[in-house]
């Protein structure tokens, strides 16, 4: 039984995940939850190993398959080291990707088969899956530029057909698990995004 909180931050590169998961953490830590956040891939030092080898544009005959059991044996060691511990002590879990990431890259992108992306997601994960998902949406290729404004790693360095599948994805995805999916405006200014999610967040909360 898990008695925490779980939200997941999902979207194309450089749509503004990693600056708004701090800005809400720090607005949740004000109101008094207990927060813990964290990334993927990454999020142990093993997964901070497998980061490395599928960020690594030299990673370039790396198969699809290849990929995706990285991202989803990066995931396991997660659930199981961090995400799931802290669950348990009710902590509420701000990720920056998850599941819906494979699902929007390796599903919609690559395009390997959904269903057998589910079940192996499913089983890596225990069936952990998030309370709310906010998908910041961003038009495709300005979050790619500012995404590669300095070095673009293996994932970016996809050409923007490959980013446009991802979009349509995520935003297919929000349409299959409604339930759990909040889409927020990403324009404007960080602030005015963050306003947004704490308002989408009041009323889930
Ligand atoms: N609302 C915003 N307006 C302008 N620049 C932004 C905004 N949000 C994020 N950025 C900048 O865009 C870049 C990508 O943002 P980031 O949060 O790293 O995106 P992601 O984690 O989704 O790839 C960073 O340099 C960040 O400072
Ligand atoms: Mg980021």
């Amino acid at each position: 039984m898990h008695r925490g909180i779980f939200i997941t931050l999902e979207g194309v590169e450089g749509c503004g995940k990693t600056t708004q998961m701090s800005l809400l953490a720090k607005y949740l830590k004000n109101k008094g939850f207990n927060v813990l956040v964290t990334r993927e891939p990454g999020g142990t030092k093993i997964g901070d190993e497998i980061r490395k080898i599928l960020l690594n544009p030299d990673s370039k005959e790396m198969d699809y398959r290849t990929e995706t059991l990285l991202y989803t044996a990066s995931r396991a060691q997660h659930v199981s080291e961090v995400i799931a511990p802290s669950l348990e002590e009710g902590k509420v879990v701000l990720c920056d990707r998850y599941i819906d990431s494979t699902l929007a890259y390796q599903g919609f992108g690559r395009g390997l088969s959904l269903n057998k992306l589910i079940d192996v997601s499913r089983w890596a994960t225990c069936d952990i899956n998030p309370h709310l998902t906010i998908l910041l949406f961003f038009p495709t290729e300005d979050g790619l530029k500012r995404a590669t404004s300095k070095e673009a790693d293996r994932i970016e360095q996809e050409d923007i057909e490959f980013h446009r599948r991802v979009q349509d994805g995520f935003l297919k995805l929000a349409r299959l698990y409604s339930e759990r999916y909040q889409i927020v405006d990403a324009a404007g200014s960080q602030e005015e995004v963050h306003e947004r999610i704490i308002k989408v967040l009041e009323e889930f909360l």
